[in-house]
């Protein structure tokens, strides 16, 4: 854990808390690159029993610093727009390192990442390897691809994040993968590279992983049988890590599961963690703004917070918990059964439910395992500007990505 608590204040990396927030303010993202760089070196370890890559799935937290250090320690990306292809390679990632994934790619986008030569295009459907085929002819170029395999796996994770059942919008079944396998060999613009697979998100089991490799080796001995041979087998991402008291997925087993599946064979492994790399390094930071205790037996007491819905929105889409702690000890707090919630004017904007704890106004919150799917999937909702990001390494912070301001927000809008 990269938050330590000294005579009750809270730490990051030996930085303290209230530090931060005094010099940025709140809501501020705050993340320790030593966790992030221990997780990736710790699933690195783990698969490296097999050839492997390790492409960071980078919509789980987009931040350059992130993504140029990540690409420093050898990470290779997963992206799913024009956008963040554009946002990799300003880090400095390298193009060849690159897998692109994602149901609705563009023109516009496939011919960037064609241009910038990535290493594969996780191909979605069968109209989409027919565009890539056209836009790879237009450029004069030979697309690298693969078939997302839906395997029709239950990964057992929120409906809205499992992503490998056939009544998902994700990939294809193996009898059509095996079809457009047939139709991209023969094609003068197609390369067949890999196959591809991304059950879902938050699985703590390695039995759905299992399941989903024995699906795609089933289908690459049917190529094989085929004389269509490929080089790297893709797995997803997905790895569970623990919000509230769920087991983390220990990576080792995954290492171990694919090694016994690949080690007679000679496809390159690549994975696509997002939130396991990420997810734990980071916390919201977030000041109470007034305490609203219950007026009557039956009613709820609230602590109003900086922070809302449209900072951290995991709450209030998925019923996700996060742990909420003060950062920083006060006099007079009044020790209750707290709704956490934010200044967004819906019901549905609270950060927790019903938290046992002793708050006082203006105290400093730190809402925890926030680094993954949290800054990234924040909106500007009742005009709010989205928070800061700060990095701590070394026993020192720095603000990656400044507080939005409010004439940022309004300069493109125009009057007509
Ligand atoms: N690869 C593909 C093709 C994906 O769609 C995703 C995530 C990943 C890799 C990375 O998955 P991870 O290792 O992070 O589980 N917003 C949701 C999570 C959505 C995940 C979408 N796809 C949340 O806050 O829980």
């Amino acid at each position: 854990m990269p938050f330590e608590r000294r005579e009750g204040s809270l730490y990051v990396d030996g930085v303290a808390l209230t530090d931060i927030a005094k010099s940025v303010g709140t809501p501020a993202y705050v993340y320790s690159w030593a966790s992030i760089r221990q997780r990736f070196e710790e699933l690195d370890a783990a698969l490296a029993d097999s050839n492997h890559q390790i492409c960071y799935a980078v919509k789980a937290c987009s931040s350059m610093t992130i993504l140029a250090r990540l690409a420093e320690l050898g990470a290779g990306f997963d992206i799913v727009s024009g956008g963040e292809l554009e946002r990799v390679l300003a880090a400095g990632g390298t193009p060849g390192a690159i897998v692109f994934s994602g149901v609705g790619k563009s023109v516009e986008e496939i011919d960037l990442a064609l241009k910038v030569g990535i290493r594969c295009f996780n191909v979605e459907s069968a109209s989409e390897l027919r565009r890539i085929e056209e836009r790879a002819a237009i450029l004069s170029r030979r697309a690298p691809i693969s078939i997302r395999v839906n395997p029709n796996v239950d990964p057992k994770t929120h409906p809205y994040i499992a992503t490998g059942l056939k009544t998902v919008k994700f990939g294809v079944p193996a009898e059509v993968a095996l079809e457009l396998y047939r139709e991209a060999h023969a094609a003068e613009h197609l390369d067949v590279v890999g196959i591809d697979c991304h059950i879902g998100s938050q699985i703590n089991d390695v039995a759905p992983f299992a399941e989903a490799l024995d699906a795609l080796l089933a289908l690459v001995d049917q190529l094989d049988n085929e004389k269509i041979s490929l080089r790297h087998i893709d797995i997803g991402g997905g790895f569970g890590v623990t919000y509230q008291n769920e087991a983390r997925l220990d990576t080792r087993a995954i290492g171990t599961m694919a090694k016994e599946r690949l080690a007679s064979r000679a496809l390159d492994l690549i994975v696509e963690p997002g939130r396991s790399l990420v997810a734990d390094a980071g916390i919201l930071l977030t000041r109470v703004e007034y305490l609203k205790p219950r007026i009557a037996e039956d009613a709820k007491s609230f602590a109003v917070v900086d922070a809302a819905m449209n900072d951290l929105i995991r709450p209030a889409l998925y019923q996700a918990f996060h742990d909420i702690q003060p950062a920083e000890q006060v006099d007079d707090s009044v020790r209750d059964s707290w709704d956490i919630v934010g200044p967004v004017c819906e019901s549905g904007d609270f950060l927790g439910h019903g938290r046992v704890l002793a708050l006082a106004e203006g105290q400093l919150l730190a809402i925890f395992s926030a680094g993954a799917y949290g800054f990234v999937q924040s909106s500007n909702y009742n005009t709010r500007p989205r928070a800061c990001e700060v990095i701590v390494d070394d026993g020192s912070f720095a603000v990656m990505r400044p507080r939005e301001s409010i004439a940022e927000m309004l300069r493109s809008e125009v009057i007509v």
